[in-house]
Order: C-alpha cells, then sequence, then structure tokens
C-alpha cells in the first residue's frame, strides 16, 4: 500500500488547480493518490459545530488540511478518524499535530503559512523528527515536491484562535488515525460505528447521483442511529445540485432523512440515520 518510490514518480506538480495531477487512480477527478495537501480548510466548520455539536461523538473525518479532524478533536469529539484519497493530506495532518506541540501559537500561524509551496523541509527538521516514520520518510522522500501546495494557500477564517489552539494541544497527544483511500471503497475499510462522517466537499467532483447514493448506502452500517454524515459543504448550492440531492435522498428515504443547513456564506447537506 505505501510505496515511497512510487509516491515520487507519481507526483505530479498541478499547474493552475490540479490541471496535471494524475487522475488515473480517482474516479473523482482531479484528486489522486499524491494530490498535494491544503494547508487549512476553506470550510466554516464551526457553523456545523454550531448547529452539530461534535462533543463526545466517535467521528469519522475527511482529513484535507487536517483542520476538519484536528477541529473536531479540539471541539471535544471522543474519537476520530481520518481519511483521505491523498497521502499528502494524512502528511500534512502529522505535521500539523506535530507542530502543534511545540510551537506557540504565533510561531503556528507563521509556519502554515511558510509551508504552503515549500519545497524543501531541511528548515522543519525539528517538526519532521517528531512526526511518525512513514510520514517522516515520506517527507524526505519527497524532497523537491510541494506535497503542501494545492493552490489555495492559508485562509485566514480557518485559523485557530488562542482558545481553539490550546484546546488542539490538550486534546491532541498522538497521530490521527488516517484512513487511505478514496471515498468511494471508504466502507471496504472501516470495522467501527460513528455518530458522524464529514465528507466536506468531495461530491463536488462527481456528477453521478446514483454513485452519490451507492456510497451513502455503503456507509449506512457505519453510522451510529441518529447519526449524522456532513454530506458535502458549499458556498451556495445550485440548482441542478439540489436536484441531485433530491433524488438521492429519495433514494436513501427508507433509512435516512436529509436536509439542508444554511448560514449566511456557507451551506451543508446533511444526512441523519432514522434505523
Ligand atoms: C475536496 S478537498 C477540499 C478541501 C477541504 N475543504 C478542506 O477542508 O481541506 C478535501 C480533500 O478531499 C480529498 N479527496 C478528493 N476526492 C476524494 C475522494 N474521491 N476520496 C477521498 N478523498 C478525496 C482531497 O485529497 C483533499 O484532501
Amino acid at each position: 500500500m505505501y510505496n515511497i518510490n512510487e509516491a515520487y514518480s507519481m507526483y505530479r506538480v498541478p499547474s493552475g488547480v490540479f490541471n496535471n495531477v494524475d487522475v488515473q487512480h480517482c474516479s473523482f477527478v482531479p484528486f489522486a493518490k499524491y494530490s498535494p495537501a491544503y494547508v487549512t480548510t476553506n470550510e466554516d466548520i464551526r457553523m456545523i459545530f454550531g448547529n452539530f455539536n461534535p462533543s463526545g461523538k466517535r467521528v469519522l473525518a475527511n482529513t484535507g488540511s487536517g483542520d476538519a479532524p484536528m477541529f473536531y478533536r479540539a471541539y471535544g469529539a471522543r474519537d476520530v478518524d481520518s481519511f483521505d484519497i491523498s497521502y499528502c493530506a494524512k502528511v500534512m495532518m502529522d505535521m500539523k499535530t506535530a507542530a502543534i506541540k511545540t510551537m506557540s501559537l504565533s510561531e503556528y500561524l507563521g509556519f502554515l503559512s511558510n509551508i504552503s509551496g515549500t519545497k524543501n523541509f531541511d528548515s522543519y527538521s525539528d517538526i519532521v523528527d517528531a512526526m511518525p516514520l512513514l510520514s517522516r520518510n515520506f517527507i524526505k522522500c519527497m524532497n523537491g515536491c510541494a506535497i503542501f501546495s494545492n493552490g489555495m494557500g492559508v485562509v485566514e477564517e480557518a485559523l485557530p484562535n488562542k482558545e481553539e489552539y490550546k484546546k488542539m494541544n490538550r486534546s491532541i497527544n498522538s497521530s490521527i488515525p488516517f484512513i487511505w483511500s478514496d471515498l468511494k471503497d471508504l466502507h471496504t475499510h472501516l470495522h467501527k460505528q460513528y455518530d458522524e462522517i464529514y465528507l466536506s466537499n468531495i461530491f463536488q467532483y462527481e456528477d453521478d447521483k446514483d454513485n452519490i447514493a451507492k456510497i451513502l448506502n455503503n456507509l449506512r452500517p457505519f453510522l451510529s442511529d441518529g447519526g449524522n454524515i456532513i454530506v458535502h459543504v458549499t458556498w451556495v448550492f445550485r440548482g441542478w445540485e439540489l436536484d441531485k440531492y433530491k433524488y438521492v435522498s429519495e433514494k436513501l428515504k427508507s433509512w435516512a432523512r436529509m436536509g439542508l443547513l444554511y448560514e449566511f456564506g456557507q451551506q451543508v447537506m446533511i444526512l441523519q440515520k432514522m434505523r
């Protein structure tokens, strides 16, 4: 599964946003096994927490920049696992969880703005040395590759405040478990139930509504009764996207209900397991 030589040869520096990324392992274009990671999330996760308190929950969250899993921990989730199609996402998360242990908040914020686009990690050797072995080796062998540069950079609103940073520090004492998988195969890797599954905005890249219904159906056994899947987070759902989710909702109505959470600046499609 983990193959350093493959990683180096399959990494592609994106031109623009992902135009040249190798997509041969990815049905959801344009992300792939070694797509460069995001540095911060571009989703308003606090808005979701304001409506669905994560405290005490068992959560499975898309890794992305690592922010979603880290914020779930900071806001009191009992147990957090993460998944992503890209190994770079796991390494970004490991780097951040190592960094928070040694850095003040202002150092951490400086680190985030410097790390985007970095191709050489020699000046981060203290943090790299504190990371789990596989991530450490990955960084060393990917020297020369901008593995944390998806083109978006730092999103100010996503940065932790003083209180959140303290909570992250208290609640994250080891690397967050990671499942390396395409969302469409995720169910084949799962062995336990979750109260919340956070899918970020991955379905943005899936136009086939039957595939969406199939993926959500496959996750059903791994969601507790009453549990939620945060199906899709976006700025504004367009008409055709809403039609897509109406269709999915109809398909899943024997066991789930779906609804739209809306606050200024963000819309979130939610699925709740009823039986
Ligand atoms: C969709 S992007 C958006 C960024 C996100 N808003 C965040 O908070 O970082 C999030 C992540 O989804 C991952 N991803 C995209 N398609 C995927 C798929 N089919 N299966 C699993 N992960 C996927 C990407 O590798 C990326 O790390």
